[in-house]
C-alpha cells in the first residue's frame, strides 16, 4: 500500500469524502468515526475539485461520475481506498489506482437481482412498445380498440434471447427468461461451468451466431476498450429486422449513432436504453425514434439496492482503514504483492 510520505494517521481521525450524495443516515454513521468531506449537493465534482479533495483524504467513496485515474491521485499522498459505489468500475483506471497503492473495490452482487430484473422490464416494455402506446394515450388520439391499427409488438416467449455478457446479471437475465419459455443464447469471453449452463438453460454461440438468430438481444458486458462498439452497424446489420436490442450495460458498447439510423431505417424493430454515449447526453437522432424505450442509468435504482450498494461501499472503505482485506477488493494483487 501507499507508504510513502504518508502522515500518520493512528493517533488521528481518518478523513474521508463522500463525493456524491448518499443516504443520509449511511452519512451520519460515517461522520462517527471519519472526518467527512462531503458533497451531498450531489453536483459532480470537477476533475480540479476531485484531485483537491482526494489530496486531503484517507479514503473515497466514489460513483460512476467520478473518473481515478493518475492525475486524480497525483496529490493523494494518505489515500489508502476508492470504494466505488457501483458493480461497474470502467471510471477507474485501476492499473493507475494500483500503482498508487491504493485499494479499489465496486458493489457486486447486492444488485444483480434488481438489475436483472430490470433488464427483463426494460426488453417486455420494447417488445411491447409500451412507451410508445403510453404516449399515444396521453396525446388523446386513441380512439378505439383495433385488431390492427394499434402498437402491434414481437412475443417474448417462446422467442430466443441473445445475452451478451454472461456474468452474474447476464445469468440473472437467463433464469427471468427460462420462466418465459425463451431460449437462451449467449456470448461471453469466457464459457460458463456446465452446471452454470444448466441452471440459466444457456448455449455458447459466436457473437455472429448470436446476432443473427436472437429475437432480443441483451448487452450485459463490461465496458473495456475492446468492448467499445461491440454494437455497431455490422453488427447491426447482421440482426433480424424483428429483432430489439436491450442495452442495460455501458454507453459506448453501442454505436449510439449507428443505432439510431437503424432504428430509423427500420433495420431492427426497436431498442430499449438504460446507458448511452456521453450520458446523461443522448444522442439527438435517438430522441426522434419512436420505436425505442429510454430509461436515465436506473438499472441498479431501488432504494433496497441503492442501500445496500452504499453499505458495500462503506464496508470496503471501513475495511480498508482498519488494515484489513475489504470484501470486494478489485486489485487483490496490492495485497498478494505486499503479503
Ligand atoms: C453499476 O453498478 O455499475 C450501475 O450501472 C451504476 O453505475
Amino acid at each position: 500500500m501507499n507508504s510513502q510520505a504518508h502522515t500518520p494517521a493512528a493517533s488521528r481521525k481518518f478523513k474521508i469524502l463522500v463525493a456524491r450524495a448518499i443516504f443520509p443516515e449511511a452519512l451520519a454513521q460515517l461522520e462517527e468515526s471519519y472526518e467527512v468531506q462531503s458533497n451531498q449537493s450531489d453536483k459532480i465534482l470537477t476533475a480540479e475539485e476531485l484531485k483537491k479533495a482526494l489530496s486531503e483524504v484517507d479514503g473515497a467513496l466514489v460513483a460512476g461520475s467520478e473518473r481515478i485515474d493518475a492525475a486524480a491521485l497525483s496529490d493523494a499522498k494518505n489515500l489508502k481506498v476508492v470504494a466505488n459505489i457501483s458493480v461497474g468500475y470502467n471510471n477507474l483506471d485501476v492499473p493507475a489506482i494500483t500503482a498508487a497503492g491504493v485499494m479499489a473495490t465496486n458493489t457486486p452482487d447486492v444488485l444483480t437481482d434488481t438489475t436483472a430484473d430490470f433488464g427483463f422490464a426494460l426488453l417486455m416494455a420494447t417488445a411491447r412498445r409500451m412507451t410508445e402506446s403510453e404516449h399515444w394515450v396521453r396525446s388523446g388520439k386513441w380512439d378505439q380498440w383495433s385488431i390492427v391499427n394499434n402498437p402491434l409488438g414481437m412475443d417474448l416467449h417462446h422467442s430466443t434471447i441473445g445475452i451478451i455478457g454472461m456474468g452474474r446479471i447476464g445469468q440473472g437475465i437467463a433464469k427471468r427468461a427460462l420462466g418465459f419459455g425463451m431460449k437462451v443464447v449467449y456470448h461471453n469471453r469466457s464459457h460458463l461451468s456446465d452446471a452454470d449452463e444448466k441452471s440459466c438453460g444457456a448455449t455458447y454461440v459466436s457473437k455472429e451466431e448470436l446476432l443473427r438468430t436472437a429475437d432480443h438481444v441483451v448487452l450485459v458486458l463490461p465496458y473495456t476498450a475492446q468492448n467499445h462498439h461491440t454494437i455497431g452497424a455490422p453488427e447491426l446489420a447482421l440482426m433480424k429486422t424483428t429483432a430489439t436490442l436491450i442495452n442495460i450495460a455501458r454507453g459506448g458498447i453501442v454505436d449510439d449513432g449507428a443505432l439510431a439510423q437503424a432504428l430509423q431505417g427500420g433495420r431492427i424493430f426497436a431498442a430499449g436504453l438504460d446507458v448511452f454515449e456521453g450520458e446523461p447526453q443522448v444522442h439527438p437522432e435517438l430522441l426522434k425514434c419512436k420505436n425505442i424505450v429510454l430509461a436515465p442509468h436506473i438499472a441498479s435504482a431501488t432504494e433496497k439496492t441503492r442501500r445496500a450498494m452504499v453499505d458495500l461501499a462503506v464496508e470496503n472503505l471501513r475495511a480498508a482503514l482498519d488494515g484489513k482485506r475489504p470484501p470486494s477488493l478489485i486489485n487483490t494483487e496490492l495485497l498478494t504483492t505486499e503479503n
